[in-house]
């Protein structure tokens, strides 16, 4: 019999597929078993030998991570979409497949763009924040009161599939839909009752400004001080995509001026947020802890996607999904 698959998983993961993997003799697997991530130093350690990686977007997996595994290593699967956080091209020009989980993720985590939409538009964090404080005296004509979603404008900035699910949700608000996508995607925008739009006249003519784009080298810092500048007074900036899109010292100025209305922020420049943070102390900001995909089902059917593309891996067939960059030659 062949000796088993070593694999490193960097966190226990919910969902069939791993239940079943945990009991199958063909895979040796070595599972993190907190919920704090392994430190640099447990990374590199645990990864030395195996032919496999499981990892998620709190793990860094670069080159040395991948010279300390060494040469049998055969495939890095990760429980996320985005994979901002896996030197892709390293692995590539190794021919280590790197795996992602996207497709399931997409609607629950439209829905939580929604969910920091209505909340800062409303203020509901704010006012349950108030409730729940005593402050709840009287009912007065202007308390707790926000802006109107319903008849606004939203502008989606990157328009793939949750970018689209953001907008296609706007239609039963009656709200017009701006989007910008670095490669026009009219067909999808049409499908969604959204404009197409440059990127400047999606932050100028906006109530809400939803962020919807992997984070790469070119969308680092793509909203910065220009881009506040740009947005109406009073917009609110939504993002469930990645924080370093946004430049967070220029989102604090801008909310500080007064120069746009609010922020919903489902991820952070560094994660977890620092609690000095002045993003903590504004009314008129939501932070949540990167949440987007969180729903039960979801996170389950994202695991067994990553178990499903590790296994095509060390059987050396192709990822049901891939994000491996064509190499040269
Ligand atoms: C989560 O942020 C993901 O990329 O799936």
């Amino acid at each position: 019999m062949t000796a088993p698959y070593r694999v490193f998983v960097t966190r226990v993961l919910p969902g069939n597929g791993f239940a079943e993997l945990l009991e199958d003799p063909a895979f040796d697997l070595d599972v993190w078993p907190v919920d704090f991530p392994p430190t640099r130093d447990e990374l590199l350690e645990h990864v030395v030998g195996v032919d496999a990686l499981v990892c998620l977007i709190t793990d860094t997996i670069d080159s040395a991570v991948l010279n300390a595994a060494g040469e049998q290593l055969k495939v890095v699967s990760q429980m996320a979409v985005g994979v901002d956080n896996v030197d892709v091209a390293a692995c590539s020009a190794r021919g280590i497949p790197v795996g992602n989980t996207p497709g399931v993720l997409t609607e629950t985590t439209a829905d939580m763009a929604w969910a920091l939409i209505l909340s800062s538009a409303r203020r509901v964090v704010e006012a349950a924040e108030y409730v729940k404080d005593g402050e709840w005296k009287t009912w007065t004509p202007t308390q707790m009161a926000g802006v109107d979603v319903f008849g606004s404008t939203l502008g989606v900035v990157g328009f793939g599939a949750i970018g689209q699910a953001i907008a296609r949700r706007a239609q039963g608000f009656g709200m017009r839909v701006l989007c910008w996508n670095r490669t026009p995607r009219p067909e999808e925008a049409a499908a969604v009752g959204a404009e197409q739009c440059g990127f400047d006249d999606v932050l100028s003519q906006s109530d809400f400004v939803c962020v919807s784009i992997a984070l790469t080298d070119d969308t680092r810092q793509l909203i910065d001080a220009r881009a506040f500048e740009l947005m109406k007074p009073g917009a609110i900036l939504v993002n469930t995509a990645r924080g370093p899109i946004v430049d967070e010292a220029a989102l604090v100025s801008a909310l500080e001026a007064g120069q746009i209305g609010g922020a919903g922020l489902d991820v952070t420049a560094i994660e977890p947020l620092a609690m000095d943070s002045p993003l903590l102390t504004m009314r008129n900001v939501v932070v949540l802890p990167h949440i987007g995909s969180a729903s039960l089902a979801t996170r389950g059917k994202m695991a067994d996607i990553a178990v499903a593309n590790l296994r095509a891996g060390l059987a050396g067939e192709p990822l049901p999904h891939s994000v491996s960059l064509a190499v040269d030659g």
